[in-house]
C-alpha cells in the first residue's frame, strides 16, 4: 500500500514538473537533441557489436584456412576451404552493417549539433510572420475564422482573389472591388499581405483560354496585367508571387500552360522584368510546389530555372516553397533547411508559402497528429533558422475550410471545430518565441 502511494506521488510530481516546463522552441530543441544523441549512441553500440562479430568471423575464416592447408584428405580440405569462404563472407556482411550503423549515428550527431545551434539562431533572428491563405467569403461568413486569423496570424495571402481570373474578368476590364476590401481590411488590422499570384497557368479566364494568341499579343496581356495590378497595390502588397508553378518534374521540365506554349520559356524572365518595372519596391518571388526536398528532380529543375534567372540578371528576390505535403512526406526539417540554404546561397530570400500536411496515413489519430506536428514544426524551424527565410504561411486556417474539401485529410493547424492541433503549438513556438 505504502509503495503504491509512493509511486502515485512520484507520478503526480513528474506530471506537475513537466506541465510547468516552458514549451519553448529552444527547450524543445534541447530535449530533441538529447534524444538524437541517445539514438546515435545506440547505433554506435550496434556498430561496435557488428565489428566484434566481423572480427570473430575473420578469426574463424583464418583458422579454417590454416587447417585446410595442413589437411591431406582432399574431402576435408574442400570442406575447410568452403567454411573459410563462408566465414569471410559473414565477416564482410558484419563490417558492412557496422559501416551503416556508424553512418546513421554520424547523421544523427550532425542533426543534434544543428539543434544545438537553435538557441543562438533564435536569439539572432527576430520572430518571422506567420501567414495564412484567406478566402474572403469564408472569412466574412464565419466570425470564429476571423477571430483565429486576427489572434494568431500576422500575414494574409488572398487564396484566389488576386488571381488573374478574379482581377481581370474581361480583357482590359479590371475589378478590384473584393481584393481592395480584403487587402485594406488586413492592413487596417496591422497584417502584411502576400500577393498571390500574377502569372499562373491555372484559373485563367475564359477570354484568355477561348482564343488563339501570338507571342506579342500574350506578352502585351502579361505586361498590362502586371503593371495594372502591381501599381494598383503599390505600397499595400509588399511581396508578389510573380510566376507560379512553371516547373515540371518530368519531360522537358516545364509546365505546358498557355504562357509557356505561346511565349516560350522566357515568359518567366519577361514576367519578372515587367514586375520590377511596375513596382520597384515590391519583393518578387518565384513560387512552386514539390520543391521542398533538396535533391528531388523538381527541386533540381526549379534551382536550375532560378539560377538561370539570377545569372541572366532577371530581377528576382525570392523563392516560395509551397509545401503541400502529407504525413508520408519523406523529408524532415533538416532537408527543408538544406533546400532553403541552397536558394539562399544564390542571394535569394525564401519563404514557406502554402503549407498544409495531409494526415491520410490511416494510423491512430494521436500518431497522425504527431507526425503532422513534426512535419509542420520541421519546416517552421527551418524557416526560423534560415536567415533568408522571410515568412511561414499555411494554406488556410481550419480543416473546415481546406481547399482539399476531404474532411479525413485534415491538413491544417486548427481542426474543423476551430481547436488548435499539436502542429499549431509547434509552429507558433518556432516562428514567434525567443
Ligand atoms: O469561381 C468559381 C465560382 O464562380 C463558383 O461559384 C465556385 C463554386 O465552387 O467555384 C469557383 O471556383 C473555384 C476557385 O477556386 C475560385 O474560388 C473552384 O471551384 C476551385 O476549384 C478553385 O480552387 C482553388 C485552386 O487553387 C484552383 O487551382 C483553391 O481554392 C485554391 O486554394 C488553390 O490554390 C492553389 C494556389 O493558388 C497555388 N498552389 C496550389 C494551391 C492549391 O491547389
Amino acid at each position: 500500500m505504502r509503495r503504491l502511494f509512493l509511486v502515485a506521488a512520484l507520478a503526480l510530481l513528474l506530471f506537475l514538473t513537466s506541465a510547468a516546463e516552458p514549451r519553448t522552441a529552444s527547450a524543445q530543441s534541447v530535449s530533441e537533441a538529447g534524444a538524437l544523441m541517445v539514438q546515435a549512441g545506440r547505433y554506435e553500440a550496434a556498430s561496435r557489436r557488428e565489428l566484434r562479430k566481423a572480427a570473430r568471423e575473420h578469426r574463424l575464416a583464418a583458422a579454417a584456412a590454416k587447417k585446410a592447408k595442413k589437411t591431406r584428405a582432399p574431402g576435408a580440405r574442400k570442406r575447410l576451404r568452403r567454411s573459410a569462404r563462408k566465414h569471410r563472407v559473414r565477416a564482410a556482411l558484419h563490417r558492412k552493417r557496422a559501416r551503416r550503423q556508424r553512418k546513421r549515428a554520424a547523421r544523427l550527431r550532425r542533426r543534434a549539433a544543428q539543434l544545438g545551434q537553435v538557441r543562438a539562431a533564435l536569439v539572432r533572428r527576430p520572430p518571422i510572420p506567420l501567414g495564412t491563405a484567406i478566402d474572403w467569403s469564408e472569412l466574412q461568413a464565419d466570425p470564429a475564422l476571423e477571430r483565429l486569423f486576427l489572434d494568431h496570424f500576422g500575414q494574409m495571402s488572398p487564396e484566389n482573389e488576386l488571381k488573374l481570373f478574379a482581377l481581370q474578368p474581361r480583357q482590359g476590364v479590371y475589378n478590384f472591388y473584393t481584393a481592395d476590401r480584403m487587402v485594406d481590411w488586413a492592413l487596417s488590422h496591422g497584417k502584411r499581405v502576400r500577393g498571390h499570384t500574377l502569372v499562373y497557368g491555372n484559373q485563367l479566364p475564359h477570354w484568355m483560354t477561348s482564343r488563339a494568341w501570338t507571342r506579342d499579343e500574350l506578352l502585351a496581356v502579361m505586361r498590362d496585367h502586371i503593371e495594372t495590378v502591381m501599381r494598383h497595390f503599390h505600397g499595400r502588397v509588399a511581396e508578389w508571387d510573380v510566376v507560379n508553378e512553371a516547373v515540371g518534374s518530368w519531360g522537358d521540365g516545364w509546365v505546358h500552360n498557355l504562357w509557356y506554349d505561346v511565349i516560350g520559356p522566357d515568359y518567366v524572365d519577361q514576367a519578372f522584368r515587367f514586375a520590377r518595372a511596375a513596382d520597384p519596391d515590391a519583393q518578387l518571388f518565384y513560387n512552386d510546389y514539390g520543391t521542398e526536398l533538396p535533391d528531388h528532380p523538381k527541386t533540381v529543375r526549379a534551382r536550375a530555372l532560378v539560377s538561370h534567372l539570377v545569372s541572366a540578371g532577371v530581377p528576382i528576390d525570392g523563392v516560395g516553397l509551397e509545401s503541400h505535403v502529407s504525413n508520408q512526406f519523406k523529408a524532415d526539417g533538416f532537408e527543408v533547411a538544406e533546400t532553403m540554404r541552397r536558394f539562399a546561397a544564390m542571394g535569394l530570400d525564401v519563404a514557406v508559402t502554402e503549407m498544409d500536411v495531409r494526415t491520410n496515413g490511416g494510423g491512430p489519430l494521436a500518431a497522425e497528429l504527431d507526425t503532422q506536428r513534426t512535419t509542420f514544426g520541421g519546416s517552421a524551424r527551418a524557416c526560423r533558422m534560415e536567415p533568408r527565410c522571410t515568412s511561414f504561411t499555411t494554406w488556410g486556417i481550419s480543416d473546415r475550410y481546406s481547399w482539399f474539401e476531404v474532411p479525413e485529410l485534415a491538413p491544417l493547424m486548427f481542426d474543423a471545430s476551430m481547436v488548435p492541433k499539436p502542429a499549431f503549438w509547434d509552429v507558433e513556438d518556432w516562428v514567434r518565441k525567443p
